[in-house]
């Protein structure tokens, strides 16, 4: 080994860098640089973040409600679903306490809309033909197991409506139908079309109605009048709501004033 080269390497006349040039990408090296920021350009906290973000959504909750700012407000607002507003192009959604008899029938004309106007045509009254009138019908008024029933399993003619024979044949409607829908489509038709019983199918008797429905069988058809007759001439069990009690719209909770 010679002199020379057993010494330290202090002398710089060789550039470490430039030596080193095509090993080192400076620009990726320089990316993975923290970068400095203008004072008042510093990345926020993603604490300060999150605290905004649920400030917002309080502060929305509460003016949503109706602009005093409380607790009391606000779980009222989560509790109990007091929502008001219009969502754009849509239809008015109302959660304002209302008598169950009107919820019901507005719910209950809707699905009459999708599942038997087609047939009993949107005044309910028929059409002179074969599809006979829902109202001034004693099978709507009458007993509710009945109606129930034809609607659930469907009904083999012949039947008398309104002093005239029919002899036609009703598919069942039993399909995606629940206990609530039941309830307010029954509601519904007993009281529009000229009909007034004034009262309220609950779902409760909704409930019973498809138990009814179960306990007859699925496949087991159409229903005729014979077995409506010695079967079903009765009220369905269940809860008597009062038709004026407040509930909500939305889940048909009572709601007590
Ligand atoms: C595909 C046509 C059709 C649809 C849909 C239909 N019905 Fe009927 N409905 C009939 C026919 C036809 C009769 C008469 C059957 C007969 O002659 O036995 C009838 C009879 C009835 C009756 C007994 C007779 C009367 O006029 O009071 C009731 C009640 C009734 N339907 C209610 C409903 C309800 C409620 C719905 C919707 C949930 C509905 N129907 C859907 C065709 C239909």
């Amino acid at each position: 080994m010679s002199e020379e080269n057993s010494k330290p390497d202090l002398n710089e006349d060789s550039n470490v860098l430039e030596s080193h040039m095509d090993l080192i990408d400076a620009s990726a090296a320089s990316s993975r640089e923290n970068h400095l920021r203008e004072n008042g350009m510093e990345p926020v906290s993603l604490w300060v973040f999150l605290a905004c973000g649920i400030a917002l959504i309080i502060g929305g909750a509460v003016i949503g409600k109706g602009g005093s700012i409380s607790f009391g407000a606000l779980n009222d607002y989560v509790l109990n679903g007091y929502i008001q507003g219009d969502p754009p192009g849509g239809e008015v959604v109302e959660m304002q306490p209302k008598p169950i008899i009107d919820v019901f029938v507005k719910n209950g004309a809707k699905i009459y809309q999708a599942k038997c106007q087609g047939c009993h045509q949107s005044n309910g009254l028929g059409d002179g033909a074969n599809y006979p009138p829902l109202g001034n019908s004693e099978w709507v008024t009458g007993e509710t197991a009945a109606l129930s029933q034809i609607i659930m399993n469907g009904l083999m003619g012949p039947i008398e409506v309104d002093g005239r024979v029919w002899n036609g044949a009703m598919p069942s409607q039993a399909a995606g139908m629940t206990a609530a829908d039941l309830a307010a489509v029954m509601t519904y038709i007993r009281n529009s079309f000229g009909n007034e019983t004034g009262d309220v199918v609950s779902v409760e008797m909704g409930e019973n109605a498809i138990a009814k429905y179960k306990e007859r069988g699925v496949a087991a058809g159409p229903i005729q009048v014979a077995e409506l007759e010695s079967k079903y001439k009765l009220n369905l069990e269940g809860e008597v709501v009062d038709p004026q009690v407040k509930v909500n719209p939305e889940t048909l909770e009572k709601i007590e004033e």
